[in-house]
C-alpha cells in the first residue's frame, strides 16, 4: 500500500512536472508608431509596430505566459486586442477601447498579462482603437505544447496569412469624417494578403516608377 502511494504521489508529481515544464513566460515589447509605406504609388505614414506592417508574429505554446509592453509612440491613442484569445482571468489584457481599458494615450505605456490555455492555433492581434486595426496588426501562433502533437500531420513549412484592408488616407481621418458626416466611410483601395495589395495595380498610369512594390 505504501508503495502504490508513493506511485501515485510520484506520477502526480510527474503530471505536474509535465504541464509547467513546457509552459514559459515570454516578455516583449510592442512600439506602436508612425511609419512611411508605398502602397499603390501612394506615399503614407501609418501607425504599424516596431516599423513593420503587417506586426511582428508572437510564437507561443500552449500554456505560456505572455507580457506585451505597449508603448505608444504614435500620434493618436491606442489599445491592443488579442483576438480570439479566452482572457481567462485577465479581462484587463483583453484591449477593447473604454470597455476593458482606457486607451493608452501618445507617450505612455499598457503592459498586458495573460496566458493562453486550451487553445492551440493562428488567430491574430490588433488595435482596438479607431480604423487603426487596418495596420496595427499581426499574427499570434500557439503552438500545441512540447510532447503534444497538432491535430493534423506536422506541415511541411508554416506561413501566417493575415488579410486586410488598405486605405490612401489616414484611417484615423477616414473614420473621423464617416463620423462627422454620418455616413458609411469611404470604401477602402485595396484588400491586402500580408499588407501587401495585388501585384496587378496599373502603377504606370500613375506615373509610378516600374514596380511599385518595391520602391
Ligand atoms: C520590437 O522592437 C523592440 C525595439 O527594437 C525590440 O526590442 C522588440 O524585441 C521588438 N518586439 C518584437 C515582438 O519583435
Ligand atoms: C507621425 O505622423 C503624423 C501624421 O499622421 C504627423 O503629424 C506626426 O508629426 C508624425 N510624428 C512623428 C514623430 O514623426
Ligand atoms: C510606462 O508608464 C508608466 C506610467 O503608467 C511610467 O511610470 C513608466 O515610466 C513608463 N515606462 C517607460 C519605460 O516609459
Ligand atoms: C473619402 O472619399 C472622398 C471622395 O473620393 C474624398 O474626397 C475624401 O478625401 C476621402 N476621405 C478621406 C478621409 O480620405
Amino acid at each position: 500500500m505504501g508503495r502504490l502511494v508513493f506511485l501515485f504521489a510520484s506520477s502526480l508529481l510527474l503530471m505536474v512536472a509535465a504541464t509547467t515544464v513546457s509552459a514559459a513566460i515570454l516578455e516583449h515589447s510592442f512600439y506602436a508608431k508612425n511609419l512611411t509605406v508605398t502602397r499603390l504609388c501612394n506615399r503614407q505614414v501609418i501607425t504599424a509596430v516596431n516599423d513593420s506592417f503587417p506586426g511582428p508574429s508572437l510564437r507561443v505554446q500552449e500554456g505560456d505566459k505572455l507580457i506585451i509592453h505597449v508603448f505608444n509612440i504614435s500620434p493618436f491613442k491606442i489599445t491592443i486586442h488579442w483576438r480570439g484569445v479566452s482572457q481567462l482571468m485577465s479581462a484587463w489584457s483583453d484591449g477593447p477601447e473604454m470597455i476593458t481599458q482606457c486607451a493608452i494615450r501618445p507617450g505612455n505605456n499598457y503592459t498586458y498579462k495573460y496566458r493562453i490555455t486550451k487553445q492551440e492555433g493562428t488567430l491574430f492581434w490588433h488595435a482596438h482603437s479607431s480604423f487603426l486595426r487596418a495596420t496595427v496588426h499581426g499574427a499570434i501562433i500557439i503552438h500545441p505544447r512540447a510532447r503534444h502533437s497538432y491535430p493534423f500531420p506536422k506541415p511541411y513549412r508554416e506561413v501566417p496569412i493575415l488579410l486586410g484592408e488598405w486605405w490612401n488616407a489616414n484611417v484615423v481621418d477616414v473614420e473621423n469624417q464617416a463620423l462627422a458626416l454620418g455616413i458609411g466611410p469611404n470604401i477602402s483601395n485595396a484588400y491586402t494578403i500580408n499588407g501587401w495589395p495585388g501585384d496587378l495595380y496599373p502603377c504606370s498610369q500613375n506615373h509610378c516608377v516600374q514596380n511599385c512594390r518595391h520602391t
